[in-house]
């Protein structure tokens, strides 16, 4: 079950003393502009909403000032929201006192900044033990929790120089680890990687993705960077001018951006190594039942398009190819399917990504078998499916609601295609 660890609900934010004033303008329906010279006001968030699950990497996006540092400080209220809710673990984060609040973030969030924020004169090993110390915790204890943090992030022997002795990217690892030490289960991070040379934050991208499984962190991540976002695997939020945009996984976004803004954001990536074949699957006709007869199968197939279907086994698995003039063929009526298909199709893991099997669909006319972990049917990919991707035209991704139920939510995005769909078979 998906347990879901922040709800963010209509989070407005105007910067200034009167701020108030400036949300009966909103609520009126005054723009920020208008705002801002009536009141002084500066409109920071415009009624943002979404949800993040537990063990999900939640990409907050967007241009330079477009909101996301302030949506992040929000959720723990470094920054107080004007109006709306924040719940974390069903707790309301906007009517806390400020003492349960210094707890409650204590217990709940770690945070990691793009610039390390280390103390420049503590060793690494004091930096990251700075949280524990802050809770009151035992200096036995606290070291050894420490070590045991500044070596998962790779900084092994490294406890007890000084930031200034580090590189940049080994400064950002103690400010994870930092992060890690307090063993609070949400990480919110603020462009954390931006000041890392590409290669060692692609390693540490890796690494979070890593971290993140292992230790079952929800993250929430700030970047303004899509190769990023979509490198982490997680749902992305675009927000621009404080309010959201679109969201929804890299594939939706991809292949449906809404507007001139989003689609800016999206048109020098290359769709088909982003694109996976579990999110083209034509997911319309179930597989059908080998030991099936063709009576029962060709009311399946009767008015879907196609020539050729996917017969599976009692397990779900693709096991053949059955025509649609051997299933409507009278003579063929009370024949299983077993004995009118031609055996073997050819699968493919439905977290591929679309470019490595382009050189496999393109010998196969009838389409490609998309299958889970487990090998089980969940649809065909098909040539034209693939062609229409690729050129930016193909109408099948609607973009879910980000509170609403997309299959994946709160799934990491290796696990988005372990679930099958039942095969409602006719057997
Ligand atoms: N303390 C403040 N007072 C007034 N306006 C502010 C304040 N903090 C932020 N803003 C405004 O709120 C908007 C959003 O700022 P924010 O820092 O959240 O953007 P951002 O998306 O994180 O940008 P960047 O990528 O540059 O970090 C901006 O217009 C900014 O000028
Ligand atoms: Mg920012």
């Amino acid at each position: 079950m998906t347990k879901e660890r922040i709800r963010v609900e209509n989070i407005i934010k105007l910067f200034g003393e009167s701020a108030q004033a400036g949300l009966k303008l909103l609520q009126a329906g005054r723009g920020k502009d208008e705002i801002h010279d009536e009141t002084g006001a500066v409109l920071g968030l415009d009624n943002v909403s979404f949800t993040v699950n537990e063990g999900e990497i939640l990409v907050v996006m967007g241009l330079s000032g477009s909101g996301k540092s302030t949506m992040l400080r929000c959720i723990n209220r470094l920054i107080e929201p004007t109006s709306g809710s924040i719940k974390v673990d069903g707790t309301e984060v906007t009517t806390l006192t400020k003492q349960q609040l210094v707890d409650f973030r204590r217990e709940k969030f770690g945070m990691v900044f793009q610039h390390f924020a280390l103390f420049p004169n503590r060793t690494i090993a004091e930096n990251v033990e700075y949280g524990l110390e802050v809770q009151g915790v035992a200096r036995k204890i606290r070291r050894q929790k420490a070590l045991e943090a500044i070596e998962l992030v790779g900084l092994k022997g490294w406890a007890d120089k000084l930031p200034g002795q580090l590189s940049g990217g080994m400064q950002q690892r103690a400010g994870l680890a930092r992060a890690l030490a307090v063993n609070a289960d949400i990480l919110l991070m603020d462009e954390a990687f931006s000041a890392l040379d590409p290669l060692i934050r692609r390693d540490m991208q890796d690494e979070l993705g890593t971290l993140q499984r292992n230790l079952k962190k929800t993250v929430v991540f700030v970047s303004h960077d899509l190769d990023e976002a979509i490198h982490l695997g997680g749902r992305i939020v675009l927000m621009k001018d404080g309010a959201i945009v679109q969201s929804g996984y890299p594939e939706e976004i991809l292949l449906n951006p809404q507007g001139d803004y989003v689609r800016r954001f999206v048109e020098h990536i290359d769709v088909s190594s982003v694109v996976t074949l579990g999110y083209l699957a034509s997911r319309g006709i179930p597989g059908l039942f080998e030991q099936s007869k063709a009576c029962e199968a060709y009311p399946i197939i009767q008015d879907k398009e196609g020539q050729g279907f996917i017969v599976t086994c009692d397990r779900n698995m693709p096991v053949g190819r059955v025509s649609r003039d051997a299933l409507s063929a009278t003579t063929s009526q009370n024949m299983p399917l077993a004995s009118l298909m031609l055996r073997g199709v050819q699968t493919a893991p439905a977290r591929t990504i679309l470019k490595e099997v382009l050189p496999k669909l393109a010998q196969e006319p009838e389409g490609i078998a998309v299958v889970d972990d487990d090998g089980r049917y969940l649809g065909l990919i098909t040539q034209s499916a693939a062609l229409r991707a690729i050129s930016g035209s193909t109408g099948i991704a609607e973009t879910h609601e980000l509170t609403g139920e997309t299959p994946w939510i709160g799934q990491s995005p290796n696990s988005r295609w372990t679930d099958t769909v039942t095969s409602s078979s006719a057997g």
